[in-house]
């Protein structure tokens, strides 16, 4: 069973982690110039809209990060929880921008970050966690668990 290696915690994302998410988030793709402001309305916006469900409230966004002992940012993902009129107004997790520092990859943190992730949604109620990815990352995700299934598509401006 991996574990995270020593001082490394994870936690949700904070305003402080600007820094290192946008620099982490490189790894991904093209993240543009994002303000530090732009960046924590952004974080607002996540952490004021819920997924309600009877009585109660859960966060539909759940970004996290992976950080070191000195809390740098070195792994960064989201959960989104999405509900839906099927399976009886059931949950369903999206796993979305999944990025590990260059300089820390093959450590298990991404694993880590995933398995995390995965479990989040599965305790709120989530009948299943999907993903999209490149087919280059596709043995990764099979180690995480995960199995492919269907086709991704686009349509973009
Ligand atoms: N193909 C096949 N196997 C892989 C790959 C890969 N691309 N990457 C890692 N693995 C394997 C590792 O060898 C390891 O296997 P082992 O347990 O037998 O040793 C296992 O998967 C776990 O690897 P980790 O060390 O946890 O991987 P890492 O921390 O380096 O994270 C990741 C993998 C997230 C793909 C990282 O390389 C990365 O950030 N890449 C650039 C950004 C990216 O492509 N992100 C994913 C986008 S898809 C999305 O966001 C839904």
């Amino acid at each position: 069973m991996p574990v995270l290696p020593q001082g490394y915690t994870i936690r949700r994302l904070e305003p402080q982690d600007y820094d290192g998410v946008v620099e982490t988030l490189k790894v991904l793709t093209v993240v543009g110039n994002v303000t530090r402001s732009q960046f924590e309305e952004t974080l607002n916006y996540w952490k004021e809209t819920t997924v309600k469900i009877g009585v109660h409230s859960i966060p539909a966004y759940n970004p996290h990060v992976i950080v070191d002992d000195s809390d740098r940012v070195v792994a960064t993902g989201t959960v989104f929880i999405e509900r839906k009129i099927i399976r009886d107004c059931g949950l369903v997790g999206h796993v979305e921008d999944i990025a590990v520092a260059k300089d820390q990859q093959g450590k298990q943190l991404g694993l880590l970050l995933i398995q995390h992730l995965t479990k989040l949604a599965h305790d709120q109620g989530a009948y299943k966690v999907i993903l999209d990815c490149d087919d280059k990352n596709v043995g990764f995700y099979e180690k995480c668990g995960y199995r492919r299934c269907g086709v991704e598509m686009d349509h973009r401006l």
